[in-house]
């Protein structure tokens, strides 16, 4: 059945919101990639900065920047789950009206909720989003290049394009999917609309060429360090009976050894671990102290990366 545009995407958010900013200053050891993608969304989105710097460092607009005004404005996040990509992806544009001071607009879609299964579905759902999104945005840019407003699509859960992708070749039907996506964000380019596209995918290897290359970044989001399950579990935990020390055991169990290549993530810790931790001490009616956070950890493991990226 096709839907109205109201049902479209899960929610839209406005930025700045007093709530997105709760979750980017949550973020922990993120500080440094989240400052460099606000700058390259940035540049994508308005021409003018980049002018602007090519005016101060060499006097003139060099022809080289008119090369990156055809860029697509298209981020890939790719990495396991419960790294950090879909959270990074929808309080993004709270730093990014922060920096440019201009209203921005989030419009989130998972393909995975929505069209799982029927291609023609999934079809169906991406093209009327980029209309809804080229309505929105078609009288966003001024005539200086500078916009009014800005956009961020997130195309969440980007695997189900390739699952459609293999069951239409099973099918004999075309790349539907894949097509509408790459018609639509094709289309916000040429159009010139301040719209940056992010796709996430936890599996980079599975998602079209097609798509990669257009991607002005792909940015694989790691598990985290020693020093950031440190960071994490120190907020996380705060107010506890867990000492420094105790934070810091945690966080070295938390990390690779010798039985496992990989570590806990980051919904490994703030979903699972803690709040298990937390339930643990309250149902035995005790503080969090380290033998619980120990025995805790021993019967929760991490998630398992996905078998080609241990390859
Ligand atoms: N750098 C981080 N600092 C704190 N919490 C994080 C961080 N990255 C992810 N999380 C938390 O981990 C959970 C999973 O993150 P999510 O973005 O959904 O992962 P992914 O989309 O990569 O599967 C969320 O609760 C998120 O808030
Ligand atoms: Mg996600």
């Amino acid at each position: 059945m096709i839907e109205g545009t109201e049902g479209l995407f899960a929610r839209t958010e406005e930025f700045p919101n007093s709530l997105a900013q709760a979750r980017l200053v949550a973020l922990v050891g993120l500080d440094d990639l989240i400052d460099r993608l606000v700058t390259d969304a940035v540049a994508l989105l308005d021409p003018t900065v980049i002018q602007q710097w090519s005016r101060a460092m060499h006097g003139e607009i060099i022809p080289a920047i008119n090369a990156l005004a055809d860029r697509t404005p298209l981020l890939v996040f790719a990495g396991d789950v419960g790294v950090g990509k879909t959270e990074v992806a929808e309080v993004i544009g709270q730093a990014i009206a922060i920096r440019t001071d201009t209203d921005v607009t989030l419009y989130p879609l998972s393909l995975t909720a929505r069209g799982r299964g029927a291609v023609g579905e999934m079809t169906t759902l991406l093209t009327r989003a980029f209309e809804r999104i080229t309505a929105d945005f078609a009288r966003a840019r001024r005539s200086d290049g500078t916009a009014s407003s800005l956009g961020v699509l997130l195309v969440d859960e980007a695997d189900a394009l390739a699952q459609s992708r293999e069951l239409a070749q099973m099918h004999h039907e075309d790349r539907a999917g894949v097509n509408a996506l790459l018609r639509g964000i094709d289309g916000m380019r040429i159009d010139r609309l301040p719209v940056l596209t992010i796709l996430c995918t936890n599996r980079i290897d599975a998602l079209d060429p097609a798509v990669q290359r257009r991607a002005a970044t792909v940015e694989v989001f790691e598990r985290p360090t020693h020093a950031q399950r440190a960071a994490l579990l120190t907020r996380l935990l705060s107010g506890t009976k867990l000492s420094p020390a105790d934070i810091d055991a945690l966080a070295s169990a938390t990390g690779e050894n010798a039985g496992r290549t990989y570590s806990y993530t980051y919904s490994d810790l703030r979903q699972r671990l803690v709040p298990e931790i937390i339930l643990a001490a309250y149902r035995q009616g005790v503080a969090v102290d380290s033998v619980i956070a120990r025995d805790v950890l021993a019967r929760t493991l991490p998630t398992r990366p996905f078998e080609a990226e241990r390859r």
